[in-house]
């Protein structure tokens, strides 16, 4: 068989499973698919897809099963369903989740003698196919690399590591990178738009800020792993006095603080626990324990 001759299956024809059973038709694997709404599945079939009778069914087929679903309880509702075998199936869930439910599918799968690798999505329906489309996985590397090949018709996948919770913690911690960013340059827009300078005049400039921030992080990461936070660039003491004028000028100005304070509120605990001396990467040890949130 060559690649495009593996059979795939694909449970849950949603947004996402639509797009990800689509990418595998267009590639040329025989794809069974299965939804609890069947007509979701009826463009498929159009294309060629076999629609499975019950969940079962689909397993049947053998090859690769992908699950895509709203979450974990629908996961786990499908797949402990009374006609589903799943001892001999290679099961690739790309539903999202918290690591925990990652790993606790995981021991679930394999106890009924499932091979399991879990998945996070890192894209939007319609770049699957397209190497923008990112997938990532973990669990077993070796059940990884033998369905590379067929995954690949996915988009550019990646193989993350054994824990089978460490897709779902790099899912999250992409999100968090991400709305860090966007709430901080809506910050700024809403300061600048105070003056009159629109949101694309703003944007350019936050673009390079970003991407300068950015080029800091290789930097600043070999000070976490090793520990050590010599003031090389800058002192938190001083972040902290930049911070209060963030705070001062969004009040001035009456754009929302509740941002700039959380920041500086992490910014003053650390100082106040004596790091006031060391660099900003030392707030990890802030990140790192539970918050003040209740
Ligand atoms: N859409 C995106 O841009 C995107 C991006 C990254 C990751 N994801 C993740 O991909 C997963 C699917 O998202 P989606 O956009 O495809 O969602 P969606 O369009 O809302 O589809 C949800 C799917 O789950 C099925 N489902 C839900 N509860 C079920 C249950 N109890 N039993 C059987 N089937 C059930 C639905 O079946 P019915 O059709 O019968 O309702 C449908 O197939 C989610 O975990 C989402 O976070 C989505």
């Amino acid at each position: 068989m060559d690649n495009t001759d593996t059979p795939v299956t694909v449970i849950g024809l949603g947004l996402m499973g639509r797009a990800l059973a689509g990418a595998f038709l267009k590639a040329g694997h025989p794809t069974t698919v299965w939804n609890r709404t069947s007509s979701k599945a009826d463009p498929l079939v159009a294309d060629g897809a076999r629609l499975a009778s019950s969940v079962g069914d689909a397993l049947k087929t053998g090859g690769l099963t992908i699950i895509c679903v709203t979450d974990y309880e629908a996961v786990r509702e499908l797949l402990g369903a009374s006609d589903a075998g799943l001892d001999g199936a290679t099961l690739i869930n790309l539903t999202s989740g918290s690591s925990g439910q990652a790993r606790e599918t995981a021991r679930w799968a394999e106890r009924r003698g499932a091979r399991y690798l879990d998945g996070a999505v890192m894209a939007i329906p319609s770049a699957i196919g397209t190497d923008e489309a990112v997938i990532l996985h973990s669990g077993a590397q070796a059940d990884f690399e033998a369905h590379r090949p067929t995954l690949d018709a996915l988009g550019t996948v990646t193989y993350l590591g054994a824990d089978h919770g460490l897709a779902s913690l790099y899912d999250v911690a992409g999100l968090a990178m991400m709305w860090s960013v966007l709430n901080a340059w809506l910050q700024g827009t809403a300061l600048l738009r105070t003056a009159g300078v629109d949101a694309a005049t703003y944007a350019t400039f936050a673009r390079q800020m970003a991407a300068g921030v950015a080029d800091w992080l290789p930097g600043y990461a070999e000070q976490i792993d090793k520990g050590a936070f010599p003031a090389e660039v800058s002192a938190m003491e001083t972040d902290a006095r930049a911070m209060a004028h963030l705070i001062e000028e969004s009040e001035a100005v009456g754009v929302n603080a509740e941002l700039p304070k959380l920041i500086k509120s992490m910014a003053d605990r650390s100082i106040a626990a004596g790091h006031g001396k060391e660099q900003y990467p030392v707030l990890i040890e802030e990140f790192s324990k539970p918050g003040n949130d209740h």
